[in-house]
């Protein structure tokens, strides 16, 4: 059973940084994918545009090499790629310079939807919304859709925002977070409010705790400068985790619609406590066979953290009481994100101790295989007497949909048809960025001023020492990774 492929309307999508790394890891070869599965129509064009001098033809070239790097065989074809390039154009422009902004106002059209993608550095957002508004390219209902990192703290974030809302007002402003526009993170949502199975358990009364993970294989490669100004805290939790915590914490919204679903994302932020030091633990890989943190930053006196762990209080009615652990990290043992609502024990057994206890646990796995698993307590099969164990009601969606439900688009396939619908509902808005900034900025400021250092990991592993103590004071356990 594979869902229908409903097209969007027509459209010009302008895309900044067409030359960059994720444009052409990400952007063009989901576009490519949702052309050829009948969602793009014929008439939607895509613009490139960058600063390197370059015709479309060599553009397009360029793309095609794209899609046959970064796509595996069977999800391409020769003559959908042919046909697919027959709707690139390219026109070289300088965000900060005067150069190309005419050529570009030439090749829009007025009767389409039109979007413009900045996949480029945040420091020229400002200048691109400037220009589009000054040359009279960007129309009033124009969508802007803008990358991470939204800002390095509170106060860039406020003055990115109010960049953008110089030229642009909030419904045209899609900013991108690629973990909502998982399969797996909308199931969530499926789940928890399209049955009564799960709602009335999801509180503080049968939920014991939450965890969330993401874990990564990969070190930080060649993004060492740009992360050592960052770490874990700013590139994962303040974006990605939160956003998972939010989907996991919130009321279940009036609507599934933009207004109501981040209204209530907001307040989950806005709810949650200050987090005490000890229930913070930050690591830094050290090498293997492959180089240490140090090793891959080039510096020995890093303080950046690779890997973290926290405990997190939801102050509200819910979940008075049930802790949510949150934990990334890179080079770790295997790549696993997933969100783990571990349900308490029952209020009393009528087993006798021999036959063990057992609580549920439903965990929500975005990577690798995505899907969602129960465990329910079942007896132990035989003649034994009665022992108790728990057996996985496992819904992987390939097994439960069949093979063509692997076939799910990726999230920016998903995300970037949602700009041309106009919909917003998986993007994050303003007051949310800010809010999460807003939490996240003491913690930074705490570390920083004590000159807090990281403790050190071993690659391949599950992380610090530390961070299985956190749990362990708890009498609890991190799930394999
Ligand atoms: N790569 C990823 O996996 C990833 C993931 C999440 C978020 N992001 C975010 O996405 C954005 C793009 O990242 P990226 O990795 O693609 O960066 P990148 O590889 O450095 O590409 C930057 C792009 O911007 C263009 N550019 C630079 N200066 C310009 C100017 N003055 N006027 C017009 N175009 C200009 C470059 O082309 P020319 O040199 O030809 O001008 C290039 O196409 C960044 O904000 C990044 O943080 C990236």
């Amino acid at each position: 059973m594979v869902s229908r492929v409903i097209p969007v309307e027509p459209f010009d999508l302008v895309i900044f940084g067409a030359t960059g790394d994720l444009a052409r890891r990400k952007i063009l070869p989901g576009l490519y994918r949702r052309f050829c599965d009948g969602q793009m129509p014929p008439e939607a064009r895509i613009i490139g545009a960058a600063r390197t001098e370059q015709d479309s033809a060599a553009f397009a070239a360029q793309v095609a090499e794209a899609v046959e790097t970064f796509l595996p065989p069977g999800k391409r074809d020769a003559e959908g790629l042919k046909a697919f390039c027959e709707r690139l154009s390219y026109v070289a422009v300088d965000a900060t310079g005067e150069a190309g902004w005419s050529a570009l106002k030439e090749e829009m059209r007025d009767d389409v939807v039109q979007a413009f993608y900045f996949s480029v550095a945040p420091s020229l957002f400002g200048a691109l919304a400037e220009r589009l508004h000054h040359f009279e390219i960007a129309r009033s209902d124009a969508r802007i859709v803008v990358e991470k990192p939204f800002g390095r703290d509170l106060k860039s974030a406020r003055e990115l925002n109010a960049t953008l809302a110089a030229h642009f007002d909030e419904t045209q402003i899609y900013r991108i977070d690629h973990y909502l526009g998982k399969e797996t993170v909308q199931n969530l949502m499926a789940v928890r409010f399209g049955n009564t199975l799960f709602e009335p358990l999801w509180n503080a009364q049968y939920v014991d705790h939450v965890q969330i993970t993401v874990a990564e294989e990969v070190g930080v490669g060649g993004r060492g400068a740009y992360y050592d100004r960052s770490g874990a805290m700013r590139d994962m939790v303040q974006n990605h985790l939160m956003q998972l915590l939010c989907l996991t914490a919130m009321e279940p919204p009036a609507h599934f619609e933009p207004s109501a679903v981040r209204d209530e994302k907001l307040k989950v932020i806005r709810a949650l406590d200050p987090v005490a030091p000890e229930h913070i633990v930050r690591g830094q890989y050290r090498g293997g066979a492959e180089p240490s943190y140090l090793e891959d930053v080039e510096s020995d006196e890093s303080l950046t953290e690779s890997f973290i762990a926290m405990k997190l209080h939801i102050a509200n009615w819910r979940w008075n009481g049930t802790p949510f652990y949150l934990r990334t990290g890179k080079r770790m043992k295997a790549r696993k994100s997933e969100i783990v609502v571990h349900f308490k024990k029952t209020p009393h057994s009528i087993f006798d101790a021999d036959a063990g206890s057992r609580s549920n646990v439903l965990s929500i796995r975005l990577q690798p295989d995505e899907g969602i698993d129960l465990r329910v307590t079942i007896k132990e099969p035989g003649p034994g007497g009665m022992r108790l164990i728990d057996v996985p009601l496992d819904m992987s969606f390939a097994d439960a949909l069949g093979p063509e439900a692997a076939d799910v688009p990726d999230a920016y396939e998903r995300l970037i048809m949602d700009v041309i619908r106009g919909n917003q509902t998986l993007f994050m808005r303003g007051d949310e960025v800010e809010a999460a900034w807003a939490w996240t900025d003491p913690i930074i400021e705490d570390w920083q001023r004590r000159a807090d250092r990281p403790v050190p990991y071993a690659a391949g592993g599950t992380g610090p020492e530390e961070a299985a103590i956190l749990m362990h004071r708890d009498d609890r356990r991190w799930r394999e990774i």
